[in-house]
């Protein structure tokens, strides 16, 4: 594969997950996306990423062309050296190495549940052999930009491992935090197992409380660290979502910067989405009535003037889908009807599960994993509802907006970056509330529903959510230059 970026910036995303090839949360949409908008900029982006069970098939269903390529990639982890099969592909005009290791890359749900050294391995592994591609391969970019965790043990390695660590020319290193909540915390006993030397051990390494912090590791030794949004940026400084590690992210500081994530606009469009029964754009908003029909008639429920409230997500604490349940009662007696698509934490699924059974003609709960029923319910809702704890940027609120679903959100990290208030700013675009309580979420429900009930506004509001541009073009020029500050290449 040859080098077609004429300002010279060369990039390699490290990642666990990428979307349509793989996807558990919201950083395989990142990684699926950012790449492609790189390279419509002039980047060369390219990808390594394990062919997880269902990977590769996944690939040859997109159509895959495959791209020559070192076919074998070998990594120094401790006294072993541990090799993968490699297999390159252009996947949506984006070229990506397939680490094709079926005894590494075992796990179909990617992420294990239980985190110790044994199933740490594949991400220990994916990090070095990123590390390795960038240091040996043919091609050799400039940067070597991580994401979370999973990947940041590339950073430590290009200054601690015993072998990596000694290169002559090293690539830069971004590091994306998509989220704090998850560090790879290991016993630092790995660390010498997987060929690091005495350095990591250190304050300036990965070591945090006695123990091995992978993510802390990538904080202290990339050159870059980027958070998905600049709010979140600000507020991974305070102790409420620092998740621990505020004092490691103020003494790199200078180093931290928030970039918005983009939406990939193009899956993603009322107008062509061909799960839904009708299409609609700003100017033409009769498809909306139908969809926001046909999402009754699945709930099985009549029409009626309140408003139906959307929510699409993973029902995890983070997404403070607990706050919905202590509200379900008081939103029912203000004529809302609610629908629920997502799955994740057991015990709340079963909550929700029992409320859709107590108050059916109030709660509809779907909890499976249905990409039709949710781009209906985005395109069938008045309003979507969004009451994270905590939100590093977010993407269903910005689904919801293009879909015309007016946002009610908490106004944290990248929720308060995207969503301005329509009672405090004449072009607002949603309600945010800022008490993580049920009783602040009803009162931002109930701002909302004055709006809903004054069509004329209401189209309007709906209309300013609907035009807001949420592409990746921005996201992805300020990463190129991020890059090439790093490179002096600017
Ligand atoms: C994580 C965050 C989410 C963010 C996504 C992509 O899933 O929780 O807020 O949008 O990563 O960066």
């Amino acid at each position: 594969m040859g080098t077609d970026d004429p300002s010279g910036v060369t990039v390699l995303h490290g990642t666990p997950e990428m979307a349509p090839l793989s996807k558990v949360g919201g950083l395989a949409d990142v990684t699926g996306s950012l790449p492609g908008a790189l390279r419509r900029l002039g980047v060369d982006a390219r990808v390594i990423t394990p062919a997880w069970p269902g990977v590769a098939e996944k690939a040859g269903d997109l159509g895959a062309r495959p791209l020559p390529g070192p076919e074998e990639v070998c990594v120094s982890l401790g006294g072993r050296r541990v090799c993968s099969r490699l297999r390159a592909v252009e996947v949506g005009g984006v070229p990506v190495y397939l680490l094709e290791e079926p005894d590494l890359f075992s796990n179909p749900a990617v992420y294990p549940e239980n985190l110790d050294a044994g199933t740490a391995l594949p991400f220990a592994f994916l990090s070095l052999a990123a590390v390795e591609l960038a240091l040996s391969g043919e091609w050799r970019p400039r940067v070597l930009h991580l994401h979370d965790w999973t990947t940041s043990l590339a950073a430590v390695a290009l200054k601690y491992h015993r072998l990596y660590g000694a290169s002559s020319v090293k690539p830069r290193t971004v590091l994306t935090i998509h989220n704090l909540a998850h560090q790879g915390v290991l016993p630092l006993s790995v660390l010498d197992d997987w060929g690091f030397g005495p350095g990591a051990f250190s304050l300036e390494g990965v070591e945090f409380y006695g123990r091995a912090n992978l993510l802390k590791g990538g904080i202290t030794s990339s050159d870059a660290i980027a958070t998905v949004s600049p709010g979140y940026s600000r507020e991974i400084l305070t102790g409420e979502f620092s998740e621990g590690l505020e004092g490691v992210l103020r003494y790199r500081s200078d180093k931290v910067t928030g970039i918005l994530n983009g939406l990939d606009t193009e899956s993603w469009d009322p107008w062509r989405d061909p799960a839904l029964p009708a299409h609609y754009r700003p100017s033409e908003m009769r498809g909306k009535k139908i969809c926001r029909k046909a999402l009754l008639d699945v709930c099985g429920w009549e029409g009626s003037p309140g408003p139906v409230i959307v929510s699409v997500g993973r029902l995890v604490r983070q997404k403070g889908m607990e706050l919905v349940l202590g509200a379900l009662d008081e939103l029912a007696d203000l004529g809302a009807r609610l629908v629920v698509v997502g799955t994740g934490d057991r015990a709340l699924e079963e909550r929700f599960s029992a409320e859709a059974r107590r108050k059916p003609g109030v709660l509809h709960f779907r909890g499976a994993f249905d990409d039709a029923f949710a781009r209906l319910a985005y395109a069938g809702g008045d309003l979507f509802v969004m009451p994270s704890l905590f939100e590093p940027c977010g993407l269903s609120q910005m689904i919801a907006m293009r879909y015309g679903t007016v946002p009610v959100a908490r106004a944290v990290g990248g929720l308060a970056d995207t969503i301005s208030d329509a009672d405090a700013f004449p072009a607002g675009t949603g309600f945010l509330f800022e008490d993580p309580t049920p009783g602040a979420l009803v009162e931002a429900v109930k701002r909302a529903m004055a709006h809903f009930r004054e069509p004329r506004a209401w189209a309007r509001l709906r209309g300013r959510c609907m035009e807001k541009d949420f592409s990746w073009a921005p996201s992805a020029r300020a990463y190129r230059a991020l890059y090439a500050s790093l490179t002096d290449l600017s």
